[in-house]
Formats: C-alpha cells, structure tokens, sequence
C-alpha cells in the first residue's frame, strides 16, 4: 500500500491525518463545509462516470448481498431522479402529516412494554419498525415479516462498515429469502391501493425500469437509514434524560420542546460519528494538495460543536438545524431528517409522559462507538420500584 503523500504534510488547522485508517479527518465547520459542497469531492461513486450500472438480478432470482448494496439508489446511476421525487414525499409538510399516527404508534407500544427488559429491544425498535412501515405505506399484516428483513439488511450494513464482504452459505441463503418476500412485498404495494406519499413516489420511480428490484432495494434501504440511527439517537436521548432528571421534569412540565432537546442531544452524540467522502480529481479545495483516491472523514461531534459549545438540552439547541450537521449538508442532506425528528420526538414525549415510573440503569447503558454508526448493546429499564438490574 503506498502512503500519502498527506501522512506527512504539513497540515491547516482543522485538518488531521488519521494514520490508523488511512483517512484525512475534518475538524472544522469552515472546511466541511467545503468537502460537502466541493465538486471533486465525492460520496463515492461517480454518478454518470461509473461504468458499473448497479445490476440487476436475473428473472426469477434475488440480488446478492453485494449486488443489494449497489442497488441502493444512493449509488446508482439514477440518485437525480429518484432523490428529487423522494424528497417530495419527505418534506417537512409531508412527514407532518403523519405526527399523529407516530404518537399513537408509541403510545400502543408503550403500553406493551413488559414491566422490565431493554429499552431498545423492547420499545425503540418495535417503534421504529412500525412508525417507518408506516411512512412507506405497508399494510399491519406484514410488518412480522418485514421486521425480520428490516434485521438482517440492519445487521449486513452494521458487518459491511467493519469492512465484512464475504458471506457463508447460510447468511447468503437467509439473505435470498428475504430478498425474494421484499420484492414480493414492493410489488404488491406498486400495485396496491395504498396513497401514501412514498407509495406515491415509487410508483413514479418504478417507470424509469421494466423491473421493480431497484424499487425492492430502495425500502431495503430505508429499512437500514429510517431505523437504526433512530435507535441509536433515541438511545441516547433517553440515557440523558434519565440520567438527569431536570431533563425529564422539563419535558413533563412542557418548559422545553422534545424536538429542540433531542436536536441538542443529537447535536452532541450523533449516531453516525463521520461522514465520508472520497477525493475523485486531485485537486486543492482544502488549501493543500488533496491527491485522487483519499478517503475525508467529517468528524460530526467535533463540527457540531467547534463554534458552539455543548449546552443544556433543557434549554433546546443553541443552534439553528441547519447548522447542525447530524443529518449532513448540501446535496446527500438526510433524506429523514424531518421525519426523524418528528419520530424521536414522539418516542421521547410518550415514554416520559406514558411510563413516569420507568428508570433506566444509566450505570449498566453500554452504546458502542467503535463502528461509523454508533450501536446500543443495552439500555435496561425497569417500570416500578425495584432496582434495576
Ligand atoms: C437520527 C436519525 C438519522 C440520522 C442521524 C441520519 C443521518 C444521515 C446523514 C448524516 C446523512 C448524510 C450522509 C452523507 O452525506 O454521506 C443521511 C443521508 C440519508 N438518510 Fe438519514 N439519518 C437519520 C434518519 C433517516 C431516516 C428516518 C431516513 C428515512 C427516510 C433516512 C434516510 C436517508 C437517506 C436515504 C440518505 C441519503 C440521502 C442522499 O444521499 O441524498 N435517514 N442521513
């Protein structure tokens, strides 16, 4: 492997080499601002320079794992067209539309929270899976079903950002099965009454290809973006608000809105700990020579909170959001971002208003940050006297 060039330049402020990982780190709101906005700088394939097509399967057969993740249209050859329809059915107005549903959606799944257990597991999740199934327009009947999807495509991205690539014949055999219902599924919803906004969108997009697996792929992909991230920030919403309880009489007392807290908590922790991008023409962008092929890594906390520091999320973020860079900036701007806030909000509010007697063990709260995507190992909670343990 040949070294950087960067590895032993003399760097600006801001700008760091992480030898470990062979990346450029960014530290500085200036200079990712730049990385974000610049043209040489890419998320990773070239749109329209990629001579490699995300394939489709042949009839009657499921992608492979690889081929799935080229199939994300994030990646594809066309991100325009569907980004520009998809973020009609996510704007701000759009997801509104849909608060009520996510706070009935939590309130029914607090009520079936077992009187301890992990709050991840036992809250989080099931709330997650339904309030997206409910955005993408899935029928209730399905949701078992697509949780299951929803699993193994959350656990594939989880092994393919710790760099695994390979796979054993089971995994690949689980894998094509669900592969197989989640085309079933898209089809069926293509055809389907349902006038959700997305459903809405999709059948727009399901013109540009005779075949709906780019479609199938696209919800794949939202199962990983629309839940787990969810899981992780809320996660952390909740450790702090109970591991500070003016936090949660704020929110009982209604003094500070839930969406503002979370912004702030998500401003301090967010679940994805860098954005990347790939250089693809040298160039000096960044006030020094940047050679083709270097991998740049925002680091999002530091970012977040270089010119403002952390605060009290009791008293909402000090920052505007589109300051904030935990949903990412300019053209690959999170898709969710709406959608999430209104989501964590509603996860946040019924819980604390719904189980006034529920305590978490801070103390025994383990949320891994060694992958991109931070991840919840536990979050146990108890509803009622005893300790928990
Ligand atoms: C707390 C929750 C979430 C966080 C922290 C988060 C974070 C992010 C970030 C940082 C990016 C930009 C990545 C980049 O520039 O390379 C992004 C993009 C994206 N997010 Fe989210 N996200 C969340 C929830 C969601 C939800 C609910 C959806 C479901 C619609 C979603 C779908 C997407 C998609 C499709 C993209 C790619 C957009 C594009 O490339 O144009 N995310 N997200």
């Amino acid at each position: 492997m040949t070294t950087s060039p960067l590895a032993t330049a003399d760097l600006p402020t801001g700008l760091r080499w992480d030898a470990d990982r062979s990346r450029l780190k960014v530290r500085d709101p200036r200079l990712a601002e730049i990385v974000l906005r610049d043209p040489h700088i890419i998320t990773g394939v070239d749109h329209g320079k990629s001579d490699r097509p995300g394939a489709l399967p042949p009839p009657g057969q499921a992608p492979t794992i690889t081929q799935f993740f080229e199939l994300w249209y994030t990646v594809g050859e066309h991100y325009h067209v569907f980004n520009t329809e998809l973020r009609r059915a996510f704007t701000a107005r759009t997801v509104g539309g849909f608060e009520a549903t996510f706070l009935d959606q939590a309130e029914r799944c607090v009520t079936a929270m077992p009187p301890r257990g992990d709050l991840a597991r036992d809250y989080l999740s099931p709330y997650f899976m339904n309030s997206t199934f409910l955005v993408i327009g899935v029928p209730e009947a399905e949701w078992p079903r697509l949780t299951k999807v929803a699993r193994l495509v959350i656990h594939l991205f989880k092994q393919q950002l710790l760099g695994v690539t390979e796979y054993g014949p089971r995994e690949a055999a689980a894998f094509a099965t669900s592969m197989r219902y989640l085309k079933q599924l898209t089809d069926q919803l293509l055809a389907g009454p349902g006038e959700e906004p997305f459903l809405l969108a999709a059948r727009q997009l399901a013109r540009i290809d005779p075949s709906t697996w780019p479609i199938a792929a696209l919800i794949g992909q939202l199962l990983m973006a629309g839940i787990e991230p969810m899981i992780v920030g809320s996660s952390i919403a909740c450790r702090d608000i109970w591991s500070a309880p003016h936090l949660r009489d704020a929110i009982l007392r209604e003094t500070v809105d839930v969406t503002d807290l979370a912004e702030e908590v998500l401003r301090q922790n967010p679940p994805f700990g860098n954005i990347f991008r790939f250089v693809s023409e040298p160039c000096d962008c960044l006030g020094l020579p940047l050679p083709a092929g270097t991998i740049v890594a925002i680091d999002v906390a530091t970012v977040n909170l270089q010119r403002t520091a952390a605060a009290d999320p009791a008293h909402g973020c000090p920052v505007r959001p589109s300051e904030v860079l935990t949903f990412g900036r300019g053209t690959h701007y999170c898709l969710g971002a709406h959608s999430a806030r209104i989501q964590i909000a509603a996860a946040v509010r019924q819980l604390v208003h719904g189980r006034p007697e529920l305590r978490i063990d801070v103390a025994g709260t383990r949320i891994d940050t060694h992958n991109n995507l931070k991840e919840v190992r536990s979050i146990p909670y108890r509803i009622g006297d005893e300790d928990v343990d």
